[in-house]
């Protein structure tokens, strides 16, 4: 069960980080080349709301079947933090990945809002890039790619 959900999560990502890469750099370049907003570019945001949001759930599924709660209780918050490993699997990489799915959902909704092109590549522009920032700074790419 766990290694299934794990496999899951660890393939899934390959789709968040393409789908994530291609709307930041589509919303970037039509952002500073004052292009039109298309029906291309809601679909793209769009996707890229629903990728990231099932890999939230995939992600808040494999972090209970870990059971790590479990390790919290017995060895305690000051070993968990003292562990550069659990840290990362228990409080960094799941707080961050949600910050960053938190930013592309406000990106999304604040572009929909926006009734003209400019404005609505610039919401799109600054919290994907943001949202995408984060995803490489705290994707475990030596296990990953290993
Ligand atoms: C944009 C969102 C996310 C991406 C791109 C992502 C990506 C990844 C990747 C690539 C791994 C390594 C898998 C492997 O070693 O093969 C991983 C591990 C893990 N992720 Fe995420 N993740 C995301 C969100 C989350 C969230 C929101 C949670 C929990 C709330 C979470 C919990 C975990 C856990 C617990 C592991 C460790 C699995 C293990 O090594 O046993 N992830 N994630």
């Amino acid at each position: 069960m766990y290694a299934t959900l794990q496999l899951l999560h660890s393939y899934w990502a390959y789709l968040v980080f393409i789908i994530l890469a291609v709307a930041t750099i589509n919303a970037l370049y039509k952002f500073f080349g004052n292009k039109e907003f298309t029906a291309f570019d809601f679909r793209i945001s769009l996707f890229t709301l629903i990728v990231s949001h099932i890999q939230l759930i995939i992600g808040i599924i494999l972090f209970f079947a870990a059971d790590y709660i479990s390790i919290v209780k017995e060895s305690g918050m000051g070993v968990v933090m003292k562990n550069a490993d659990l840290r990362d699997k228990i409080i960094e990489h799941p707080t961050t990945m949600i910050i960053a799915i938190a930013l592309i959902t406000i990106g999304y909704s604040k572009h929909k809002k926006k009734l003209t092109s400019k404005p609505k590549f610039k919401m799109l522009a600054m919290f994907f890039t943001l949202a995408f920032i984060l995803v490489i700074a705290k994707i475990p790419w030596q296990t990953w790619l290993a």
